[in-house]
């Protein structure tokens, strides 16, 4: 039987290598390094503990950090468009490199869409 809770059916290994992944291209994209960290250490291991609760695991960010409150936390980082649009390139790279394919990857990466496009705070000019 196949379990219902996406964060059990990915597991908590594959989610980690899959931001481990994903940040690695973070870091070399054009559009995405220069408003990251350059150490993205302590990022990846924020966005484990959010992609967790995400997928219905533990709610390990909100047991650290509090309320995600993922758009105020985003305001102080100019997000257009096109950066919604190479996060979302480089996930889709990294769910490719881990194998997540088929329905659970589907509802996962649209659900990641909705919510990147939710996190857009600034035209393609202001950014
Ligand atoms: C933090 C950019 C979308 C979850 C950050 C940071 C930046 C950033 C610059 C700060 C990194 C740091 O100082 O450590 C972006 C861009 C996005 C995007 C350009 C494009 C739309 C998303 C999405 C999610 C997400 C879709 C969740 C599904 C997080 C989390 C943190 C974070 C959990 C850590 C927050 C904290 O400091 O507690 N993001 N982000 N981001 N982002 Fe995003």
């Amino acid at each position: 039987r196949k379990p219902l809770i996406p964060y059990e059916e990915i597991g908590a290994e594959k989610l980690s290598e899959l931001i481990d992944r994903f940040y690695a291209k973070v870091a070399v994209h054009p559009d995405l390094y220069p408003i990251f960290p350059e150490d993205l250490t302590e990022t990846a291991r924020k966005q484990k503990q959010f992609q967790t609760q995400f997928l219905g695991g533990p709610n390990l960010y909100t047991e650290e950090h509090g309320h995600p409150m993922m758009r105020a936390r985003h305001m102080p980082f100019p997000i257009t468009p096109t950066r919604a649009k190479a996060w979302l390139a480089c996930m889709a790279e990294a769910m490719d490199e881990v194998g997540l394919e088929g329905k659970l990857r589907d509802i996962y990466y649209q659900r990641l869409v909705m919510t990147a496009n939710h996190m857009v705070n600034r035209s393609e000019e202001d950014g």
